[in-house]
């Protein structure tokens, strides 16, 4: 290996964990998981063993018979505790004996009136990018792959579900046991668990829906189509090798919009908009499947391989199933907001270079420049080469390392060698090594007549002239969307009463609208949308659409001073990755 991983203690020259037996039990009362985890190394490992975790409570560690000594002996806030495993003698197989704290970052632990049903408790995991070292001692680096069984024990009445194949359920007189197992090799970061009240339903051949019984109707509805979505992601990418694909519906204080879990994508409940109109998300969380899961970046300075790849990915399955005039709305708007996170970090910063710094957070580094700017370099690649060549490469490229890790360095090598040509029209140093965007001579332009209505009715509303409720009414979201991405970050408070009301907001029931909406107002002093604004953040977890609204009150005179008390009145309500994210806004802005 010719790397080392800045966000994880692993030693690679100590060994490669190669297969976890979790035995986990689960306690709402206290708000841990009990846990006995039997690793098989890749080889026999001899004297020391470092491991990455996060206040684990660890209670014993054996191979075979013999206690092994250990200790933690680095601390870091952001890097964990790290475990000292000693005394290895040549030892393949080992038992750790922990538990989970219930600050674990890893974890949310749901009371029964943050559910939909109300009567059932919910627990879930969200271990993206280095939060599993809070559930297990892992090496905790995308750059290990291991394979894993597990038995979860809940108490009766309650449902677990995990990324992983269910192999097996018994229920007892006070707990069910739950078997899973997951035959292919995944780094830590995509394990994950949930237990709640949770329903079934089949969707189609490979496909279905976890949600609580009050949402699973709609759900099922929503996304009775993702069949349909494994058929064309599969005719671009190579066979689904994962077996499954379902969904699970969490509470609204899921963290994201969807984490592409293996077998199992874990989706906000806010995706369900009654019009079947969310597909980008979930075509983005399949098509993690290949890019991500299967070709996985080898640490997070190449997390554009992750996701650059797969919103590529998605522009390309989403022009199948919805057309090119709805593919060009979105990479218009993409271009336009990928600028405008770029102004906002700064042209310079090191965070709009495709590969990043060296940096032990690998959360704080996780905008969304990776995905836009990662997807307009692969479609330059494309342009260069023809899309006949292109897609034969992208076949290539996931058959020869699926299953595998790689580097943006091993990735261009690999470029290099497949398609040498793209090297003499595409500056791919430039787009790769440097910050802010290449020359707009030397990037193809997203023409979208779509888009271009919009950027019409902006330019007469800034000439004074509204747009009428009927020139909107069949607009398509993401124009919608783009209108309002594309409004000045101030108007008159008026102005926000009259897009409130023919925008029809109150009924449109879409967080995405919502938070652009929400930002305008707020920075345009719209008082009156300040309780919408509270129920929304006490409610919504999903951080794409949650901090524009806290930097937005951060940066607006009359609404800074409610910006601490509101946070302090909502964050029992969301995940740790959320507080954590809020928390740092507000300490970097004084507050
Ligand atoms: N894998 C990401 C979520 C993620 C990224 C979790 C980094 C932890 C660290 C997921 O695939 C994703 O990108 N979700 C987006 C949706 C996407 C369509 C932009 C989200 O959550 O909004
Ligand atoms: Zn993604």
């Amino acid at each position: 290996m010719t790397f080392k991983d800045p966000a994880s203690y692993t030693d690679l020259s100590q060994g490669k964990i190669k297969h976890i037996h979790f035995r986990i039990g689960v306690d709402f009362s206290t708000r841990t998981l009990a846990l006995e985890a039997t690793y098989q190394m890749q080889e026999p490992v001899q004297g020391s063993l470092y491991l990455d975790t996060f206040k684990l409570g660890l209670q014993e560690a054996r191979a075979g018979d013999r206690e092994l000594a250990w200790e933690f002996d680095a601390q870091d806030d952001i890097l964990g505790d790290r475990l000292h495993v000693q005394g290895l003698e040549g030892d393949s197989t080992f038992t750790l004996t922990f538990r989970t704290s219930p600050e674990a970052r890893a974890l949310q632990w749901l009371n029964a009136s943050q559910t939909a049903g109300g009567s059932h408790p919910f627990l879930f995991s969200q271990c993206q990018a280095i939060h599993a070292r809070s559930i297990f001692p892992c090496q905790d680096s995308p750059s290990v792959r291991f394979t894993y069984s597990a038995e979860v024990e809940v108490a009766r009445g309650l449902v677990a579900a995990m990324a992983a194949e269910q192999v097996g359920v018994e229920e007892g007189i006070e707990q069910t046991l739950f078997r899973f197992r997951m035959p292919q090799p995944i780094p830590s970061y995509l394990f994950a668990l949930a237990v709640g009240n949770l329903d079934f339903r089949e969707l189609g051949p490979r496909t279905g829906v976890y949600a609580e019984p009050e949402t699973i109707e709609a759900a099922a509805w929503e996304f009775a189509e993702n069949e349909t979505k494994i058929i064309e992601a599969e005719k671009l990418l190579g066979p689904y090798l994962w077996g499954r694909y379902d969904l699970l519906i969490l509470p609204p204080s899921f963290p994201y919009g969807g984490m592409e879990n293996p077998r199992l994508t874990f989706l906000t409940p806010t995706a369900i908009l009654g019009t079947r109109g969310h597909l980008s998300l979930i075509t983005h969380e399949l098509a993690h499947a290949w890019t991500g899961n299967l070709v996985t970046n080898a640490t997070w300075q190449d997390f554009w391989l992750n996701e650059g790849w797969t919103t590529y990915a998605e522009t390309r399955i989403t022009e199948v199933l919805e057309g090119k005039d709805v593919t060009d709305l979105h990479l218009a708007f993409n271009e336009k907001q990928l600028i405008a996170i770029m102004e906002r970090v700064g042209m310079d910063s090191p965070l709009t270079r495709l590969k990043l710094p060296a940096e032990r957070d690998a959360d704080s580094f996780t905008t969304t420049i990776p995905y836009y700017k990662g997807c307009f370099f692969l479609q330059e690649c494309e342009y260069a080469v023809g899309r006949e060549r292109f897609d034969e490469f992208i076949q290539t490229y996931m058959a020869s390392f699926q299953f595998q890790s790689l580097t943006t360095e091993a990735f261009l090598d690999f470029l290099n060698a497949e398609l040498p040509d793209v090297f003499e029209k595409v500056d791919v140093h430039t787009w790769i090594y440097e910050t802010g965007m290449p020359d707009a001579d030397a990037r193809h332009k997203h023409n979208s007549h779509l888009y271009d209505e919009v950027q019409q009715a902006l330019d007469r509303y800034k000439q004074g002239v509204k747009p009428t409720e009927k020139q909107i009414q069949n607009w398509h979201r993401y124009q919608i969307l783009s209108f309002l991405q594309g409004l000045p970050s101030k108007i008159p408070v008026e102005d926000c009463e009259y897009f409130d009301n023919i925008l029809e907001l109150e009924k449109r029931n879409d967080v995405a609208v919502f938070s652009y909406f929400y930002v305008i107002a707020i920075a345009s002093g719209y008082e009156a949308i300040l309780p919408r604004v509270e129920e929304f953040m006490g409610k919504i977890g999903r951080m794409l659409y949650v901090l524009p609204i806290v930097r937005a009150m951060i940066g607006t005179d009359g609404s800074r001073k409610h910006v601490r008390p509101l946070f302090e009145r909502i964050r029992d309500h969301h995940h740790q990755i959320t507080v954590n994210a809020m928390e740092g806004l507000l300490q970097r802005a004084g507050l």
